[in-house]
């Protein structure tokens, strides 16, 4: 029931991820219920893509309305579109597309905003009320572990957001790069062991260390984590990294790396169909095909 197969008529709208591969995408499924829910006349299937430039050159002249983008097309696609989002500009990374009524291609990347806004709710559970309008990550001392795809995302949507941001990375040349871009500051990993300026920094990792297999890994000590009051994990293999586990019992707030994954998702939704998200409906079909 992947497709939830209704009548295909020639005004229904036609949505889909590019990707190669593309069929693990578990998409379709939440795209196709969602739509169903509220009686859209609209389908989104899976598009095995091998040349990006090629797949959007053809379909110009088809009436596909959207589409989202995954590995290894999240960088390639950039170039093929009319319009892009500044920040997924600056990130250098797309995953979410849609076609205007005049044929135009508008690009979004909505991996920063699901992981800021994890990030954002996180810390209104701990402050109570934040003034409307403003961030609850405005003026906050905003750390990111790693600088890669990312680690951009984290990094350029937590400045976005008013945070005082410090990039660290094994690598340091690459967290000094970055760290420039938005005015932050940069470091080691080893670094960040001995830095706590303040009480109730935010911490997110975004490097590889502690995903499976190598599960008790992690990429800073317990000891360390005291000075945060909230955590995030990019990493949703496994759900709880040791990071995450050790962030709990430290008194912090953590933030999965699911809840990055699941909130992408809306950000997608709304930008194809300009409604609110199901997000009951996507959360429960996420934990039931998990
Ligand atoms: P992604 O798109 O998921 O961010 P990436 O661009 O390959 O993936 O970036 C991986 C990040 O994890 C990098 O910051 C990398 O550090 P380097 O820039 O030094 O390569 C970091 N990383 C990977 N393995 C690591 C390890 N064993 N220890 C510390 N950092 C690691």
């Amino acid at each position: 029931d992947l497709y939830n197969f209704r009548l295909i008529r020639p005004d229904t709208k036609v949505y889909g991820i590019i990707g190669k591969p593309v069929g693990h995408s578990k998409s379709p499924l939440l795209f196709n219920a969602a739509f169903k829910s509220v009686g859209l006349n609209a389908v989104y299937v899976h598009f095995l893509v091998d040349d990006v430039e090629k797949f959007f050159n053809t379909y110009s002249s088809v009436d596909f309305s959207g589409c989202s983008c995954t590995i290894p097309h999240k960088e390639a696609a950039l170039k093929c579109m009319d319009e892009i989002d500044s920040i997924a500009k600056k990130i250098g990374a797309i995953n979410n597309i849609v076609r205007k009524p005049d044929g135009r291609l508008v690009a979004f990347n909505t991996d920063y905003i699901g992981s800021i806004s994890g990030i954002e709710d996180g810390l209104r559970g701990l402050n109570g009320a934040i003034p409307a309008g403003k961030s609850p990550l405005a003026g906050k001392l905003f750390v990111v572990l790693g600088a890669g795809g990312a680690g951009k995302s984290l990094v350029y949507g937590a400045a976005q957001k008013g945070a005082r941001v410090v990039c660290a990375n094994r690598t340091y040349e690459r967290a000094k790069e970055l760290a420039d871009k938005v005015g932050g500051k940069a470091m080691t990993l080893e670094e960040v062991e001995n830095f706590h300026p303040e009480e109730g920094m935010i911490l997110a990792n975004t490097t590889s260390v502690g995903m499976k297999p190598n599960v008790d890994d992690t990429p800073i000590s317990k000891q360390a984590l005291k000075h945060y009051c909230l955590v995030f994990d990019a990493i949703y293999t496994p759900k709880e990294t040791r990071l995450l586990r050790e962030a709990k019992e430290t008194g912090a707030e953590v933030v999965y790396g699911t809840e990055m994954l699941i909130r992408q998702g809306f950000e997608q939704y709304k930008n194809f169909t300009g409604l609110p998200a199901p997000e009951e409906l996507f959360r429960e079909l996420m934990e039931k095909h998990a």
